[in-house]
């Protein structure tokens, strides 16, 4: 089976590679010479994760995934949730990203948040999602150095330490993008 993964982030698409059904090929958007992101304009995480599977399957007709990821703050009525990236502007600073949603929680008792992943999948003319969900809370400053976005001040619930505290390894082993990716590879598998 050909599949394309809608992202041009090679890091994730290697994280999922070594899981997927031994007859699967997995193209990225570099192997199809589409080197610039396919804009996300639609306005949740599942509207997105269909527009970048979609946009691969129309032009190349080749079945295709994507994901989308959003960080929300339960007390901020789910904020960044689909515009994490670009929270604090178009720059797309993690490190503005983090100062902003810091200043927007003082004085906030309640900092439980989530990280959710969504698995938008078009296979044999057909669409199927996949989510993947971590809870947790937001500190008051940032701790650790690993990880990207907004690991330094998310604490999953049942840990003490940031996400990027953590080795990659064990992140993997909870986060919200490998249970969204663990859901679609049981479904493959299963096929
Ligand atoms: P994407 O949909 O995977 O590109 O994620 C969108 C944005 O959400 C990223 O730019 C990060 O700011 C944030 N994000 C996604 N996944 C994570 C994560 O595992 N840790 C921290 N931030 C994340």
């Amino acid at each position: 089976m050909k599949l394309v993964f809608s992202t041009g982030n090679l890091n994730k698409a290697n994280e999922i590679k070594s899981m997927l059904p031994e007859d699967t090929e997995l193209l990225t958007l570099k192997d199809l010479d589409l080197e610039d992101d396919i804009p996300e304009t639609a306005p949740t995480l599942e509207g997105n994760a269909k527009l970048k599977a979609k946009y691969v399957v129309e032009h190349y007709n080749i079945d295709c995934f994507a994901d989308d990821t959003g960080l929300e703050v339960y007390c901020l009525n789910n904020e960044p949730g689909v515009i994490s990236a670009r929270y604090a502007g178009e720059q797309k600073s993690s490190e503005d990203n983090i100062k902003l949603l810091l200043s927007r929680l003082i004085e906030k008792n309640d900092r439980r948040a989530r990280f959710r992943t969504v698995i938008a999948l078009h296979l044999d003319g057909n669409l199927h999602t996949f989510e993947g969900i971590v809870e947790g809370k937001i500190i008051h400053e940032k701790r650790g150095e690993k990880g990207f976005g907004y690991d330094p001040i998310f604490v999953p619930d049942g840990y003490d330490i940031t996400f990027a505290e953590m080795s990659l390894n064990e992140k993997n082993m909870i986060s919200h993008r490998a249970k969204a990716f663990a859901k679609m590879i049981e479904f493959l598998n299963a096929l």
